[in-house]
């Protein structure tokens, strides 16, 4: 699947996320945008509105994870919103998964993209064994995550592009990866560990890709997407 590049907009109100937004008003370009926790928790769905008004695509990413009913019924309030995109913990079961994607789906059936977190990507291998008492590799982890996903009929996971293919194998070309943990060479990787670029992210079967601060922290956050957007759409 062609997808596209999803900015975080990882700001703390409103008014910052505008004044973010207004940089692209004459590119001509309407930029996916991931609504993360901080944005969400500081203004409400009112935020969710106000961009898609502006004519985005919105990929809410709360990464639900609690017990089934509270999820189940916390999606069917999201499910209000027009959203494209919204996110589960994996590690929440199948049970849970399955009741996320019950609450999501509207009366008349439709219903946004709904995918799971598998390993975060700021996880390394090494905390995974040694902090989460998970035996296995990542990427076999982060394949079965992915299998739950699947089998409890979510269209996709979150996961570092270095699983992409993993995850493919295990699920089927047409499972979705969305991946964070974007970061070109000479860029600080900060809470990131697991990062490629994003031609490396194309060329390892990413549907698609989610970039934060090298676009909004960079001198030119215009320059820095379309980069983003030429490497991985090429
Ligand atoms: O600034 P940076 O490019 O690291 O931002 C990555 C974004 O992707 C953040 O908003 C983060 O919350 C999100 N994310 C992630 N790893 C996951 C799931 C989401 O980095 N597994």
């Amino acid at each position: 699947m062609k997808g596209d590049v999803i900015v975080a907009c990882d700001f703390d109100s409103a008014a910052r996320t505008f004044e973010f937004l207004d940089l692209f008003a004459d590119s001509g370009c309407k930029p996916f945008v991931k609504i993360g926790m901080e944005l969400y928790y500081a203004e409400g769905p009112q935020i969710v509105r106000e961009i898609k008004a502006r004519g985005h695509k919105v990929f809410l990413d709360l990464k639900l994870h609690d017990i089934p009913n509270t999820v189940k019924k916390s999606m069917r309030v999201l499910s209000s919103l027009d959203i494209d995109m919204c996110n589960v913990h994996a590690a929440g079961t199948k049970a849970m998964m399955e009741a996320a994607l019950e609450g999501l789906t509207r009366p008349d059936g439709s219903r946004p993209l709904l995918i799971a977190v598998t390993q975060l990507t700021s996880t390394s291998e090494e905390r995974m064994k040694e902090e989460l008492l998970i035996p296995a590799s990542m990427e076999d982890t982060v394949a079965h995550y992915a299998a739950n996903a699947k089998a409890a009929g979510l269209d996709g996971v979150v996961c570092s592009p270095l699983e992409a293919s993993a995850v493919k194998e295990a699920c089927g070309n047409g499972f979705l990866t969305v991946t964070p943990g974007i970061r070109y060479p000479d860029s600080a990787s900060s809470d990131q560990s697991r990062i490629t670029t994003p031609s490396g992210a194309r060329a390892l079967g990413s549907d698609f890709i989610v970039v934060g601060r090298p676009v909004t922290a960079a001198a030119d956050p215009v320059a820095a997407y379309n980069k983003c957007v030429k490497d991985f759409l090429g």
